[in-house]
């Protein structure tokens, strides 16, 4: 759908005055998303990156490939209208021009709700984000970023939003969910003050809920992740969230019960369509 020129003509005025990537913007009443384009190319970053997954061993920490500028903007104005079409729970796309995507709000972001939750609530809140997140891969699909911040609150449900993190055609599918699962888990560590059990909860929730395939891509990196933990245990306090969540995914890993069934000793496939995406 492409708005009035007049709605177009505000959005580049209010570009010209605020300085953020993403903003809101209200245009005649209604609440609208603005992204720029990404426009740093970020080489050095994609390159350590993928020189420290290498290092490690994870395939599966590889960064996404992302399109920059006007590219990237058109590339996920498409995979929103893909997902809309399939019926998932994301943001419409007003317009897309050389200089910005606009979007229908969806919602509030899960991690201000949780913000203002007590724990036990936050808990559950994160519990059913992570079901909703593998209800979406049990019908094939992934995200991609699979991040807490990355999830709105839509009534009593859930919706999705920033989809500029293209995997395809880089990882068979499997490791894509499994990559949701893993950013999903990481990245409720910062909200897991108070709680301690909750990255174990979620890691199990996670696994009693995935197919053989994601199954076994998570347990592969468990190793990993629990000589990490024993190496930087003693500092994880002071290494900010994402030290403190592989020390807790560390942790978790070594109370994960091993895999049941012949099922998961399944091999994993090099390559996957995949619909979701
Ligand atoms: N359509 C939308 N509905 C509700 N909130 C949005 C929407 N688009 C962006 N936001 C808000 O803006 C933030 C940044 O947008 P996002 O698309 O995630 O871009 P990025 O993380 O790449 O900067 C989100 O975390 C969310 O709070
Ligand atoms: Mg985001």
């Amino acid at each position: 759908m492409t708005v009035a020129f007049a709605r177009q003509d505000d959005i580049d005025a209010a570009l010209r005055t605020i300085p953020q990537r993403t903003f809101r913007l209200l245009l005649r009443g209604e609440p609208v998303w603005i992204k720029r384009p990404r426009l740093r190319p970020g080489y050095i970053k994609y390159g350590l990156q993928t020189t420290t997954a290498s290092m490690l061993g994870v395939p599966l920490l590889c960064p996404p490939r992302v399109c920059r500028g006007a590219a990237g903007l058109q590339a996920e104005a498409r995979r929103l209208a893909r997902l809309a079409r399939k019926g998932w729970p994301v943001p419409s796309v007003l317009d897309v021009s050389e200089r910005w995507l606009a979007l229908r709000d969806n919602g509030r972001s899960v991690a201000q709700v949780l913000r203002e939750l007590p724990p036990a609530k936050r808990t559950d809140m994160l519990r059913s984000a992570l079901q909703f997140l593998q209800a979406l891969h049990a019908e094939d699909g992934w995200h991609g970023a699979g991040q807490v911040r990355n999830f709105t609150r839509v009534g009593q449900g859930f919706g999705l939003i920033d989809f500029e993190d293209d995997l395809e055609p880089s990882m068979p599918l499997a490791r894509r969910q499994a990559r949701d699962i893993l950013l999903f888990v990481m990245s409720a560590a910062r909200f897991a003050k108070g709680e301690p059990t909750v990255i174990e909860a979620l890691l199990a929730d996670a696994h009693g809920r995935a197919s053989p395939q994601v199954d076994a891509e998570l347990r592969s990196l468990a190793p990993k992740l629990v000589w990490l933990h024993r190496l930087m245990g003693p500092l994880a306090p002071w290494t900010g969230p994402e030290g403190r969540a592989i020390a807790a995914l560390g942790e978790a890993y070594r109370h994960l019960p091993p895999a049941q069934g012949p099922d998961n000793a399944a091999q994993i496939p090099s390559a996957s369509a995949g619909t979701g995406g």
